[in-house]
């Protein structure tokens, strides 16, 4: 049966939506201010705004695996995928734990920052990092990283750690130490969806389900516009492609843990998905692959 007007409008309207968008609620310039400190926050086109950490998928209708199945389900991608929201939320939805890498490369980046460490001092960076000892508690829901025994959740988000982060990242010895320091993490969490750019690739090569999340680099520049807009900043959507664009170049072309597609990965294209359903679509093969 053709789709009536009403329901192609609905359907527009949904498709319009961004990704990240799970529930919208109308709100003044003063809560958006309350929000800015919080993980995210993103809008529609209308100016409404959601917070992902008050929007929650209703996943009490999704299975959760075993309490006593231990399972590594690891998701790479490009920055913009929705990698970190979508973990956290499969994690829940399976009642696993949820491990963000990027948090632990900006902890190196914040402590660079705040010890006035020279960010061209490679050896400096990750002997301070080391001395750090990052660790995560997960007593949290998301788990909040420390350094020097203090949680730093709040500063590794500031924007100067975020434009000093991906050159920090490309040291390879802090990605040895990092590396090293996910498998700990892992034996002491053995059930685990972990995220980032080199989880499925480098860190677990043998996780039980790996996923590999994509977009278009139009919507990619379109969600992080978004992003940038509703937190109060101007964005152009031609420069923030073309950013997109040069940061994929690098990653991908990096010597040490390069943004790819892991081998026997799922990979998913979000682009014309909502962020229900590309939960809803990891968690389907997660359940089909143990056998569930
Ligand atoms: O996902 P994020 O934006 O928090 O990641 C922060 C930075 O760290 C970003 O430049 C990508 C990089 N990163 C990485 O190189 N390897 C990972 N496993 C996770 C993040």
């Amino acid at each position: 049966m053709p789709p009536t007007s009403e329901t192609q409008a609905s359907q527009d309207r949904a498709a319009s939506l961004p990704f990240e968008l799970m529930e919208v609620v109308s709100v003044s310039r003063s809560e958006i201010e309350v929000c800015a400190d919080l993980e995210r926050v993103v809008c529609d086109r209308d100016g409404a705004v959601a917070t992902l950490d008050r929007a929650t998928l209703d996943d009490t209708a999704m299975p959760k695996l075993p309490r006593d199945q231990s399972i590594v389900i690891t998701i790479d991608g490009p920055a913009g995928t929705g990698k970190s929201s979508v973990a956290r939320s499969l994690a829940k939805a399976l009642g696993l734990d949820f491990l963000d890498t990027g948090a632990m490369y900006r902890a190196a980046a914040a402590i660079t920052i705040d010890h006035k460490i020279d960010p061209s001092d490679s050896d400096a960076i990750v002997r301070e990092t080391v001395k750090g000892d990052l660790h995560f508690d997960w007593t949290r829901d998301p788990p909040t990283i420390l350094a020097f025994g203090s949680p730093i959740d709040h500063r590794i988000r500031a924007p100067d750690v975020a434009e000093l982060v991906s050159p920090i990242a490309t040291i390879r010895a802090l990605r040895e130490h990092m590396v090293k320091k996910q498998r700990i993490i892992a034996q002491q969490h053995p059930r685990l969806v972990t995220e980032g750019r080199d989880q499925g690739s480098v860190v677990f090569p043998d996780a039980a389900v790996k996923f590999y999340l994509d977009a278009s680099p139009e919507v990619r520049a379109r969600r992080r516009a978004e992003q940038l807009v509703a937190s109060g900043h101007s964005a152009d959507l031609g420069s923030i492609t073309a950013e997109i664009l040069d940061r994929d170049r690098r990653d991908s072309s990096r010597a040490d843990g390069p943004l790819m597609c892991p081998s026997n990965a799922i990979c998913v294209d979000t682009s014309d998905l909502t962020f229900d359903q590309v939960v809803k679509t990891l968690h389907r093969h997660v359940l089909a692959v143990v056998g569930r």
